[in-house]
């Protein structure tokens, strides 16, 4: 009879133990009988290394593994989890992870749209796992669609609210009529949102997922520095009213796409139809569209951020690179033989509304329309409107809200800058891009 050897236990390292690090511990301690059954070897957590290993741990966390030399940690494990964030020492870290052999599980956007061709490099040359599914839109299976199943098709788009807590803020201007501050605080109480919101409300954590998402579905590198980027802050209640009132909701939207130009890739708040499913999307989920030639449109939908949804793409990960190293082989490495050039922001193409106060005289509609004529924006439609409280507005004043058909950014600024020249133009209230009509 041939002896049975028990396999070999892999050892996983954890680096962070914050809001998603706890529940990455406390998924692998409860579930660790399946995880060993479907990896086909138990999963050993060898350390956790946190900044300060003095401070209160939720109790699913054991004390004696924690550690603050997360340098010392990282060489002696099989698996390396990162769920500190940040750049450095995030970087350094996982680059010593894969030179000393270890296979890499990352939720750091921020990291991997700065400078993720250093580390698939690395872990390129060193034949090891580079894994980020909880890098992008949380719990929701998004990377490796894109990166494997759709490996056969060609991705022309790919739409989406990547952010949950711009998607609840601007959720609770809608729906209980908050303004911007008021929705940010109610978000910062129940934790979606930081102590400093910046990353969130002006659109870095969206356009890192963008950079991310556009990398893999065009097979061309783009970081955050080449997707436009404009956040909520400048989203008003009267905005919001306006969207109502035209059959929109305003959401926060990444959208990346191959133009003739080469990819563009741009994060901004936009007006969506009422009807139309991203609309739907309620308090901190995400959803992502990706529209491919042979696949046509894809829709995924689901928790976008929060400690136990993101733990369970970080543990879809370990259980891939667990799964190479009990069986040999290993993931894709990254692609970027296209090679496509970044589209300037200026080129991109999109629909437009823009809201303006003008003297309300006979000739005025004309002039304004004969600027959008003159520099080739299509009108779709013009409306003078009452204000969203009927009746406030000041005597003689007419409230325009102006949509167009498709027009560049460039086409468009010059427009707008030339009717805020005209004399009967008191004021232009907003300009906001229109998607997915
Ligand atoms: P937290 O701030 O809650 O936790 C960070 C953890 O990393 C803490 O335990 C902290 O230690 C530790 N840490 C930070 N810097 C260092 C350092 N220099 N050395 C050692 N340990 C360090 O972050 P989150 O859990 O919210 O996020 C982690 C990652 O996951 C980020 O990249 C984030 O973008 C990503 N992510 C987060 C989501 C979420 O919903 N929170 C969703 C998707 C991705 P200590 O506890 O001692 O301070
Ligand atoms: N702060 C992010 C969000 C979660 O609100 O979606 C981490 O990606």
């Amino acid at each position: 009879m041939v002896p049975v050897t028990a396999p070999t236990a892999l050892r996983v390292a954890l680096l962070g133990c914050g809001v998603v690090g706890t529940q990455v511990v406390r998924l692998l301690t409860e579930q660790s009988a399946d995880l060993a059954a479907r990896v086909g070897a138990p999963l050993e957590l060898v350390g956790v290394a946190v900044r300060d290993a003095s401070a209160p741990r939720d109790p699913a966390v054991d004390r004696a593994l924690l550690t603050e030399d997360a340098e010392g940690l990282v060489r002696r494990a099989d698996i390396v989890i990162e769920v500190m964030g940040g750049i450095e020492p995030a970087r350094s870290l996982l680059l010593s992870a894969v030179a000393a052999g270890a296979s890499v599980v990352t939720a750091n956007k921020a990291l991997l749209a700065e400078d993720g061709p250093t580390l698939y490099r690395a872990a390129d040359e060193a034949g090891v796992d580079v894994y980020y599914e909880a890098a992008v839109a949380g719990a929701i299976p998004i990377v490796r669609p894109v990166r494997e199943s759709l490996a056969g098709d060609r991705v022309r788009r790919v739409l989406g609210i990547l952010n949950g807590t711009t998607n609840y803020v601007l959720d609770q201007m809608t729906t209980n009529g908050l303004g911007l501050d008021d929705a940010v605080r109610q978000a910062q109480a129940l934790g979606y949102a930081e102590a400093d919101p910046t990353a969130d409300v002006e659109g870095f954590d969206a356009a890192a997922k963008a950079a991310i998402l556009a990398s893999l579905a065009f097979h061309t590198r783009v970081r955050i520095d080449d997707v436009s980027r404009e956040g909520i802050s400048s989203v008003t209640a009267d905005d919001v009213a306006w969207a109502a009132q035209t059959g929109h909701v305003i959401k926060l939207l990444a959208i990346c796409e191959v133009t003739d130009e080469g990819v563009s890739a741009r994060v901004h708040p936009a007006l969506v139809p009422s009807g139309h499913p991203l609309a739907t999307v309620r308090g901190a989920f995400n959803a992502v569209f990706v529209e491919a030639d042979a696949a046509g449109e894809l829709m995924f939908y689901g928790r976008g951020a929060g400690g136990a949804p993101t733990a369970s793409a970080v543990l879809g990960d370990v259980v891939s690179v667990a799964r190479h190293r009990v069986l040999g082989g290993k993931g894709p490495a990254e692609s970027h033989y296209a090679q496509l050039p970044i589209a300037s922001p200026q080129e991109a193409v999109t629909r437009y509304q823009i809201r303006l106060e003008v003297d309300d005289r006979p000739g005025v509609l004309a002039q304004v329309a004969q600027l959008f004529a003159e520099r080739g924006v299509s009108i779709e439609a013009v409306r003078q409107a009452p204000r969203p409280a009927a009746g406030d507005g000041p005597a003689g004043v007419a409230h325009l809200v102006i949509t167009t058909h498709d027009g560049t950014e460039t086409a468009l600024a010059a427009t707008v800058a030339a009717i805020e020249g005209l004399d009967a133009v008191q004021t232009v209230t907003s300009v906001l891009r229109v998607e997915g009509a």
